[in-house]
């Protein structure tokens, strides 16, 4: 093996690329240690209380805030390039009713590219004309399966309404109100970016080839999937639905760390503090689920916080508290992972955009641990 070492690069990998800087991105810091995180240099708690799903994407996309003129434009493009293509609408309405709705979702985006006319366009001005439709269409293509696997009609987008607003009533057919629209709207922000995270981070390799966007957003759904990233808020509910009751939950815990089981929502790559985003989760999971009766979700929640922290000193991530916000939503746990992806499209396409704006190929190495060169045995005399 030793004489097959040779293709060491300046830093040896460690496993699951940890610590590893793997690009320079302006989109978004984070201080694991502080629990700080920043888009574009504006830390997370002012965008949470102050800003708009809209504006984060301006700020994403273009790296400043927007002024009033340049909001109300890109709010107008989002609005009308709410419409689905025919064609995808048929794939929704063709795929079988009990699909993961993220494998509808990969699917579907990836079918955009066939109708999308900058689909191989690369340009800045095409990239982020995508950027804007892509993020639009995310929302239809998710609420428009979920309506049809129910065996309803897709509602046709409303174009009175904001985008929070309308995936709510594209979702539900009736007009949210101002506090579910708001506590969307707030899920959409916090979930829009989050550096070189795992789907990021393959959506980028996958722009580094001079691949289209399309294919960078179909990657990383993919990648967002997994239950160690984007799919732990639904684990996180199915995890509490088991429990069923708050006394329970401290077995529970316990039991699970004893067989050394992972609890979901919990812990994170980076954040080594409490993770910034889930301080608001955690606030409107309490109001919400008061305002809605589901307060036994919330109890046994803040009981698994207090008992995982004692047991294994580990906080709760961005996914822990979105789970009992959304489902104070009547939003169904399937789709939990979806609306992640409706929020991080924006990431995702601001993270195309930037590696694309100053592209050099994404390519590793691996540190090689199989065998020394080996003399090939022809099969009739192995
Ligand atoms: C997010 C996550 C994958 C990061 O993992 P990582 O950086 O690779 O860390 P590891 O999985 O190596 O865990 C390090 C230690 O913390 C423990 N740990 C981490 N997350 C844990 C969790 N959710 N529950 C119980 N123990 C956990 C590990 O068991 C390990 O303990 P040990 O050193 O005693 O063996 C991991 O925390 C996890 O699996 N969380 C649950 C899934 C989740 O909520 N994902 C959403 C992330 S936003």
């Amino acid at each position: 093996m030793a004489e097959l070492a040779t293709a060491k690069g300046p830093t040896v990998g460690t496993k699951g690329l940890e610590g590893i800087i793997a690009a320079n991105s302006e989109i978004c810091f984070i201080d694991g240690k502080e629990g700080r995180l920043l888009y574009e240099g504006y830390n997370i708690h002012e965008l949470a209380d102050q800003s708009t799903f809209e504006e984060v994407c301006y700020l994403l996309w273009y790296g400043a805030l927007p002024k009033k003129d340049q909001l109300e434009k890109l709010d107008q493009q989002l609005r009308g390039e709410r419409a689905m293509y025919p064609e995808v609408m048929a794939f929704l309405r063709s795929a079988p009713k009990d699909a993961v709705p993220m494998t509808v979702l990969r699917t579907a985006v990836s079918m955009l590219a066939l109708y999308d006319k900058d689909a191989e366009d690369m340009s800045l001005e095409a990239n982020l004309r995508k950027a804007i439709r892509l993020t639009a269409q995310t929302s239809t293509i998710l609420a428009a399966f979920h309506r049809i696997r129910n065996g309803q009609e897709p509602v046709t987008p409303n174009p009175k309404l904001a985008h929070a607003a309308n995936f709510l009533y594209m979702l539900r057919g009736t007009e949210p109100n101002e506090v579910e629209a708001r506590c969307v709207d707030l899920i959409l922000i916090l979930h829009a970016d989050h550096s070189l995270n795992a789907s990021t981070f393959a959506g980028r390799v996958i722009a580094s080839t001079l691949a289209d966007m399309h294919s960078a957003a179909t990657g990383a759904i993919g990648g967002l999937k997994g239950p160690l990233h984007g799919g732990a808020n639904q684990r996180v509910l199915e995890t509490l639905a088991e429990i069923g009751d708050v006394s329970k939950v401290e077995g529970y815990v316990k039991g699970t760390i004893a067989k050394g089981g992972k609890i979901m929502g919990f812990g994170h790559r980076v954040y080594k503090t409490e993770d910034p985003r889930a301080v608001h989760l955690r606030e409107w999971a309490k109001s919400l689920a008061e305002r809605t009766g589901n307060s036994k979700w919330y109890d046994m929640s803040v009981e698994m916080e207090r008992i995982v922290k004692e047991e294994k000193q580990i906080s709760v991530n961005v996914d822990f508290y979105s789970a009992t916000v959304q489902l104070c939503l009547g939003i169904p746990a399937d789709l939990f992972t979806c609306i992640f992806a409706a929020s991080r499209m924006a990431g995702w396409t601001a993270h195309v955009i930037e590696q694309q704006k100053n592209n050099r190929l994404i390519r590793p190495l691996a540190e090689y641990t199989g065998p020394a060169e080996r003399k090939y045995v022809p099969i009739v005399q192995r």
